[in-house]
């Protein structure tokens, strides 16, 4: 709805020149220092896992994790965690993953999903679509279901939606801002 994406919006804010020059970044940070923003966006959240049937929530390290941890407990669901590589002691599925330069990898373990988990996977930020692609084939190489993707904003300029459109099939994704 209108009303949440523009005090979303209003708490999201724009840095010149960061990382490098002639970027703008979007920084959530005062968002989650607005306690009724973050309830806000906790709660939209956790009503698109209600939405979904998910059963469980993926959060993606490291500020995926920051909403997905709130939300699952909004919801009542277990989180799981798809962290970068080496972080994780147990029985690990990994997937690579482009980024700007060169490649990364981030890893879930395999016990943690099983076949019959409807899972939404949760990211703060939307931008080239790599991340979010490598979690779907991560969550879906571990026997569960994807029941949709939702970030809390898509950086439309970029093309991620179109660049994860192959691998979504039939799952959502939901986009609470478009910048
Ligand atoms: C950022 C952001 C998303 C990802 C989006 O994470 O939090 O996870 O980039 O980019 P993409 O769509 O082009 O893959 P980053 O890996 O920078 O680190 P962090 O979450 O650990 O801060
Ligand atoms: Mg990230």
């Amino acid at each position: 709805p209108a009303g949440v994406r523009d005090l979303l919006l209003g708490r999201i804010r724009d840095v010149a020149d960061y990382p490098v020059p002639g970027v703008m970044f979007k920084d959530i940070t005062p968002l989650l220092a607005d306690p009724e923003a973050f309830k806000v966006l906790t709660e939209t959240l956790a009503d698109i896992c209600v939405q979904r049937g998910a059963t469980k929530v993926v959060g993606l390290e490291a500020r995926g994790f920051i909403l997905a941890a709130p939300v699952a407990v909004s919801a009542g669901l277990g989180f799981v965690p798809v962290r970068k590589a080496g972080k994780l002691p147990g029985a690990t599925l990994a997937q690579s993953y482009e980024l700007e330069y060169g490649t990364a990898e981030m890893e879930v373990h395999a016990e943690d999903l099983a076949s019959e988990d409807r899972v939404l996977i949760i990211d703060d930020v939307l931008a080239t679509g790599g991340t979010a692609e490598a979690s779907l084939q991560l969550v879906r190489r571990a026997g569960a279901h994807v029941t949709g993707i939702a970030v809390l904003m898509e950086l439309g300029f970029l093309g991620g939606r179109d660049r994860l459109k192959p691998a979504l099939r039939d799952a959502p994704l939901d986009a609470l801002v478009t910048v």
